[in-house]
């Protein structure tokens, strides 16, 4: 691997800056309005402190822990990223690889620049489906369809999406999806060659090949992106969720709830867990962070599976989430940073950094399983 000793998360994402052209980098790093969300999705972890106990035995220290009924190597898994291929070509599959490898769950997301098909093969027994679904309903009752027939075990419905955000960062940079090969980019690319040379050698713009069967024949890349755009479904209802119930015979997810009442609603029609989200402060800028809201989507809906995501960096952050009630946590940026310096590699370092860094925090606190990390772990101001 050819990164300068990036020791932590912070580390891969200089190091990701750096091979990347600016204006993917700030795809990658920013956020909507003035990043107000983005920001607190990192200073969330900040109030926190983890109270230490002593003089327990934890030499049989693991992270290892059970998600809807299999085991996993890590309580975190990585997040649904649109478009990865523009970080690192086959991005889709170099995530899935990676997780595979590390035995922590991959949600493939719905603007992937791979089929559900092949990073099914990738990551068999990994990789779950990530959809945005399509004001056609009859492109996602296809979907679905493929996702069931390539035996994926999980289906993450991203509800999070109503509206299109306004990120400030691209509208200065003229930056679209994928991005249009205007002089700034190719300038931009000029000062990044390892990336421009590896984006020309993969034949240049990435399609959205999942989206690709539904868009008329012979259409390019942008063509594509922009189809699958407008078809883009921004006001789902209830009524669609459960027709994703009835339709999906495995495990079903809502990723963006932050209220209550539509936790306790998502439990009555079936949904078996939440990734509580703020969308990597991508969406709205004055939402909250995960974890402002987390306890009460566990009061209101007890008996489902509640997750999180957002500004997670560091191990510790995943042990805080955790024994404040979170049951598993998904990384968005902390992989791609990985994949963005090191293709599957960094992915896989960027998963060993958070997993040693857990390791470090649960021996130091004397909670050495994850079933040991409650919130009597957890000292709040
Ligand atoms: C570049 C990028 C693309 C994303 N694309 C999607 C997507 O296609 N679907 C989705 O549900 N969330 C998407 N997200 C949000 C992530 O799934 C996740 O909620 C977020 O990245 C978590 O915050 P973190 O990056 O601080 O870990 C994206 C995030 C980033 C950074």
């Amino acid at each position: 691997m050819r990164i300068e000793q990036p020791v932590n998360i912070a580390d891969l994402r200089r190091a990701a800056l750096q091979r990347l052209p600016w204006i993917i980098g700030d795809w990658l790093d920013g956020g909507s309005e003035d990043e107000r969300a983005v920001r607190r999705n990192l200073a969330q972890f900040e109030r926190f402190r983890l109270v230490p106990r002593y003089l327990v035995d934890i030499t049989g220290a693991s992270t290892g822990t059970s998600l809807f009924g299999r085991g996993y190597a890590c309580p975190f898994g990585i997040a649904p990223t649109g478009y990865p291929c523009i970080f690192r070509p086959q991005g889709d599959l170099l995530l899935a690889r990676a997780a595979a490898a590390a035995d922590i769950p991959f949600i493939m997301s719905g603007a992937a620049t791979a089929t559900v098909e092949a990073v099914g093969a990738a990551a068999p027994d990994h990789a779950w489906f990530q959809l945005y679904a399509a004001k056609d309903e009859g492109i996602t009752r296809d979907m679905i369809a493929r996702a069931v027939a390539a035996g994926r075990p999980a289906l993450v419905v991203t509800v999070d999406v109503p509206a299109d955000p306004k990120r400030e960062r691209d509208i200065r940079n003229g930056f679209d999806m994928p991005p249009p090969m205007g002089p700034r980019l190719v300038l931009d690319g000029l000062v990044h060659p390892q990336w421009t040379w590896r984006y020309l050698a993969a034949g240049g713009l990435p399609t959205m090949a999942n989206w690709a069967p539904y868009a008329p024949k012979g259409m390019d890349a942008v063509g594509v992106a922009r189809f699958a755009s407008d078809k883009f479904h921004a006001t789902l209802s209830w009524r669609h969720v459960e027709a994703f119930r009835a339709q999906w015979p495995g495990t079903l997810i809502l990723k963006g709830i932050m209220d209550a009442g539509d936790a306790r609603r998502a439990a009555e029609a079936g949904v078996d867990g939440l990734i509580v989200s703020n969308h990597g402060g991508r969406q709205g800028d004055r939402l909250p962070a995960a974890l402002e809201v987390v306890p009460r989507i566990l009061d209101a809906a007890p008996n489902l599976t509640v997750m999180m995501d957002g500004g997670i960096r560091r191990g510790a952050d995943i042990v805080t989430a955790l024994a404040l009630g979170a049951r598993f946590v998904f990384v968005g940026r902390a992989t791609l940073f990985g994949l963005a310096t090191a293709g599957q590699a960094g992915v896989a370092h960027a998963i060993a950094i958070l997993k040693d860094e857990m390791l470090v925090t649960m021996r130091q606190i004397g909670r050495p399983t994850i079933a040991s990390l409650g919130p009597d772990a957890v000292l709040t101001t």
